[in-house]
């Protein structure tokens, strides 16, 4: 380790984005990215309208070392400069996490290097501790295109999962409904797009779980209500789709906001004792401009900030891995070269470390 910063070279290979960053800590909790850079699979995808998981896998191989030599040569670094190396673990699909982690392995192996196998959901969870001027204790609603989940995350290893998804996530729902509507891929961005034009009242659609007490959501019969819903006024018209999307986002953004307002009530309930201050939103669908509004008036009603990272640290990249990496390396933490890729490693399972020997 240099005097007061530490360099990271993170992978992240757990879907359909081949991605590289460096990232450099300082003073044990400063981060800056040195490099990041993203490659998508999204044109290898298109034609299946979803993602595949051995194109997906095929296509990490392909591309991880040559974006690892333009990630080293963005920062003006080499291997020699690399203290660290973290690369997703899990949850995600096994190919590409194989890919991506033995690949680390092999780094930390030659260059004499310690490793960390980062958890994907853990480096969502922590990067607003890299963009925003973020302090534990925060409340996260961390939604992408596999989670829908609300944590509360009190430090570094220590998250209490306060609700999730029962079957799909959220970003499931947009996508689904967006194939379904022919709008494209991926669905949300797509999606959102269509409906800027719509009206969201034409469509009355289900808000699953709302009045439950707990703090769970449900996508799925959202997607059938939506499909009845677009069958019965068959043949769509440009108008018909604005006004479907239009009033599905919003069943959407006032589930996560109705569950988001329970979750913030649960924890002043049973952690009184912590004073929280910022309602944080990641994941992929957290770019969607609808639910950052909705969830901006939210935390404000409750006296808190709303904190969303940049649209690029928002979807999947791998600076949020370095960073996660990075922090735990400085607390200590050195993975062996046997660990294993996890296809299912929720969030509230974690420790500091040793969590990976359970
Ligand atoms: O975090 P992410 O890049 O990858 C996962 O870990 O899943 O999230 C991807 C998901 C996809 O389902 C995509 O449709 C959704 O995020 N998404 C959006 C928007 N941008 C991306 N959903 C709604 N509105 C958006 N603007
Ligand atoms: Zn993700």
């Amino acid at each position: 380790m240099k005097s007061n910063h530490i360099n990271v070279l993170g992978i992240e290979s757990s879907c359909d984005e081949t991605a590289v960053s460096i990232v450099m800590l300082k003073n044990k909790k400063e981060g800056s990215i040195l490099s990041n850079i993203v490659f998508s699979q999204i044109n290898e995808h298109l034609p299946y309208g979803g993602v595949v998981p051995e194109i997906a896998s095929r296509s990490h191989v392909e591309h991880l070392s040559p974006l690892i030599d333009k990630a080293l040569d963005k920062a003006a670094l080499t291997l020699k400069d690399i203290d660290g190396i973290a690369a997703t673990a899990g949850p995600g699909l096994i190919g590409g996490l194989i890919v991506g982690l033995t690949t680390a392995k092999g780094i930390a192996l030659g260059a004499g290097i310690p490793l960390i196998g980062v958890n994907h959901l853990e480096g969502h969870a922590l990067t607003p501790l890299l963009t925003n001027k973020v302090t534990y204790p925060y409340i996260l609603l961390l939604i992408s295109g596999g989670h829908t989940q609300l944590i509360l995350v009190k430090g570094l290893g220590e998250y209490i999962q306060l609700g999730t998804t029962l079957d799909d996530a959220v970003g499931e729902a947009f996508d689904k409904a967006a194939k379904f509507l022919d709008l494209g891929y991926p669905g949300g961005p797509a999606l959102e797009k269509v409906s800027k034009k719509g009206s969201k009242n034409r469509f009355n659609f289900p808000r699953p779980l709302l009045k439950s007490k707990d703090c769970n959501f449900s996508f799925s019969g959202l997607k059938t209500a939506l499909i009845r819903e677009a069958k019965s006024i068959e043949p769509l018209g440009r108008e018909d789709l604005a006004d479907l999307a239009s009033s599905y986002q919003e069943a959407i953004v006032d589930c996560l906001t109705v569950k988001s307002d329970m979750a913030i009530a649960r924890v002043k309930a049973e952690y009184g004792d912590l004073d929280i201050k910022y309602f944080v939103a990641s994941g992929g669908v957290a770019s969607n401009k609808a639910i950052r509004d909705s969830l901006t008036t939210l935390a404000e009603n409750n006296k808190m900030e709303f904190i969303a990272p940049p649209i690029k640290l928002c979807t999947d990249n791998a600076a949020m891995i370095a960073w996660a990496g990075g922090l735990r390396l400085l607390s200590g933490q050195r993975d062996s070269l046997d660990i294993p890729t996890k296809a299912r490693w929720p969030l509230a399972e974690m420790k500091l470390y040793g969590d990976r020997h359970e």
